[in-house]
C-alpha cells in the first residue's frame, strides 16, 4: 500500500528545471560551448558540478581548467541562476501541482522532496509550500552519490519512516527515474515518451498529474 509521495522540485513542482538550462546555456556560450536542449536532458536531476564536468566534456574541454576554476564557473552559473529564482512566488507552482499536493494531504500521505539542487529550500519556501516538507527535505549536501543513485530517494523514505516500496517518486529526469527504479519505488514521469521510458507510469505535463490516477497504477 502506498503511504507516502516523494517529490523532485525542479522540473515537477516549479519550472527552474529552464532557468537552470538558460544559465548553463549562458555560461557554456562564454566558455565557447554550445548546448542545446536535447543535451540538457542529461544535465536534468544532476548536481551542479557533475553538470559542468559533462558541459565541459561536451565541448573537449574538460581538461583546460582546475578544480579552483571550475569551481568559479560554477559558481557564475548559480549566480545567474539565483536571479532567475529570486522572482519566484507562489503562482509558479507548475499547473495541477497546487491540486496534486492538496490531494495528498487529504488523503493523509505523507511527502518529501528529493531534489539535488542546493538551492531547494530557498525555492519551496518561495513558492510557500515549505510547511508541507517540514522535516523531509533530503540535504542533498548529505549524499555519497547523486542521481542516478538511489541515495536520495532511499533518504526520502527514510524520513518518512516508510519502506520504499511504500513510496512513490515524482521525476522529470532520466537520472531521477533511474534513482527512483532503482529504490525499488513507483516511478512517475513528468516529460516526453523518449525521455520518460524507464518511467513506470508517465504523463507530458504537470496538469496531467492526477492522484486518484497514480494510486491506481502504483496499487495494480
Ligand atoms: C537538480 C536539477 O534538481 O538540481 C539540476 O535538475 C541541477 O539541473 C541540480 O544542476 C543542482 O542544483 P543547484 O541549484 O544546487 O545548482
Ligand atoms: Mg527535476
Amino acid at each position: 500500500m502506498i503511504k507516502g509521495l516523494i517529490f523532485d522540485l525542479d522540473g515537477v513542482i516549479t519550472d527552474t528545471a529552464e532557468y537552470h538550462y538558460l544559465a548553463w546555456k549562458s555560461l557554456a556560450e562564454k566558455l565557447d560551448i554550445e548546448i542545446d536542449r536535447e543535451f540538457n536532458e542529461q544535465l536534468k536531476g544532476i548536481s551542479r558540478m557533475e553538470s559542468l564536468d559533462l558541459i565541459l566534456k561536451h565541448g573537449n574541454k574538460e581538461k583546460d581548467y582546475t578544480k579552483e576554476e571550475k569551481q568559479k564557473l560554477a559558481a557564475q552559473k548559480n549566480e545567474e541562476y539565483q536571479q532567475y529564482i529570486e522572482k519566484i512566488t507562489h503562482d509558479d507552482l507548475l499547473p495541477g501541482i497546487e491540486a496534486l499536493l492538496k490531494e495528498v494531504q487529504e488523503r493523509n500521505l505523507k511527502m518529501a522532496l528529493a531534489s539535488a539542487s542546493k538551492n531547494g529550500p530557498k525555492i519551496i519556501r518561495q513558492l510557500e509550500i515549505e510547511d508541507l516538507f517540514k522535516g523531509t527535505v533530503v540535504d542533498p549536501a548529505s549524499l555519497n552519490a547523486g542521481k542516478p543513485d538511489p541515495e536520495i530517494f532511499l533518504k526520502g523514505a527514510e524520513l518518512l519512516g516508510l519502506d520504499p516500496t511504500e513510496c512513490i517518486g515524482l521525476e522529470d529526469a532520466e537520472a531521477g527515474i533511474e534513482a527512483i527504479n532503482a529504490a525499488g519505488m513507483f516511478s512517475v514521469g513528468v516529460g516526453s515518451e523518449t525521455a520518460m521510458q524507464k518511467a513506470n507510469y508517465f504523463v507530458k505535463e504537470t496538469k496531467q498529474l492526477k492522484l486518484k490516477d497514480i494510486l491506481k497504477q502504483a496499487e495494480k
